[in-house]
């Protein structure tokens, strides 16, 4: 019997596949059978045991610059083969712990933040999908996924913020990670359509927050807000990460998988 949910020899290049959730959904692939090219600006660090792996190729890679994915793509072909998924998951976020520039009030919002974060989380996804999701076309078949949040479908709750407003910190959640991430809903669906009758899929995953030892008064404020009670732990992105990388998600594209613990539910 087959296994649907198999990513055996799966070429995957996934972008920002060095930070907190890259790393874990580049250890799933790699321990199932993929071979993953991480696409970063920092390598992956070398105590993680996937970069000692034949199975993973790191190519320092600058999302926001078509030639850098160009040169990206020609290493991943070169070494392997044009790649079977791509996971679009390189962003600029702005934590509760960021400096208070990044996150004002929305009037005096930084263009240059804005734009950073739109580079990075939009047109950095746009750049991958024409660069690698081109080449997949060409080949015929493929699956892409873009890594999209809670905050890009629904506003972020400024009142779980509170307590940095009660510190003297102006802290708002900023709009740029929120429209950014929302824009890849439609890149997701435009995308499905465009390329279906060639063979590559398309769909959005959109992920509630990861327990990552948040200050506890930010903790309590974002778990109250899920019915699951709770942040989520990284592991479990690994199921819906390999879902959509496999054949067990082939009936599937311009979709959004939301994997959020009930958040956006109420
Ligand atoms: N961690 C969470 O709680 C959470 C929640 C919802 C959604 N997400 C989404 O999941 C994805 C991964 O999040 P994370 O927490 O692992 O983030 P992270 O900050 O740990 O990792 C992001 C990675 O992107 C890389 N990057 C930044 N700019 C780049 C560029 N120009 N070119 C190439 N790489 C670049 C960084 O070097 C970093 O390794 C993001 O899309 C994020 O929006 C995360």
């Amino acid at each position: 019997m087959t296994d649907q949910f198999s990513v055996e020899n799966r070429v995957v290049a996934i972008t920002g596949g060095s930070g907190q959730l890259g790393r874990r959904f580049t250890s799933a692939l790699i321990s199932r059978g993929a071979r993953v090219a991480v696409l970063d600006l920092e390598p992956p660090g070398a105590s993680t045991a996937e970069s000692k792996s034949d199975d993973m190729l790191f190519v320092k890679t600058d999302v926001t610059r078509r030639e850098s994915l160009t040169r990206a793509l020609g290493e991943i072909s070169d070494r392997w083969d044009t790649p079977h998924a791509l996971i679009n998951n390189a962003a600029l976020d702005s934590p509760p712990g960021s400096p208070a520039s990044e996150n004002g009030p929305f009037e005096d919002f930084p263009l240059e933040s804005w734009t950073r974060a739109l580079d990075v989380n939009l047109t950095g996804a746009f750049l991958a999908c024409q660069v690698l999701g081109g080449a997949m076309a060409e080949a015929g078949r493929g699956s892409i996924v873009n890594v999209s949040s809670i905050y890009g479908v629904v506003s972020p709750d400024q009142r779980i913020y509170e307590y940095r407003r009660a510190d003297g910190d102006t802290f708002f959640k900023p709009v740029a990670y929120s429209a950014s991430k929302s824009g890849l809903l439609n890149l997701t669906r435009y995308l499905a359509t465009y390329w279906a009758p060639r063979g590559v899929r398309v769909n959005t995953l959109t992920l509630g927050g990861v327990f990552n030892n948040q200050d506890p008064r930010f903790l309590e404020g974002y778990c109250a807000h899920v019915p699951l009670g709770r942040m989520a732990d990284e592991r479990e992105y690994e199921g819906p990460i390999l879902f959509l990388c496999s054949d067990a998600s082939s009936y599937m594209t311009g979709s959004n998988l939301v994997v959020d613990g009930g958040w956006t539910a109420w």
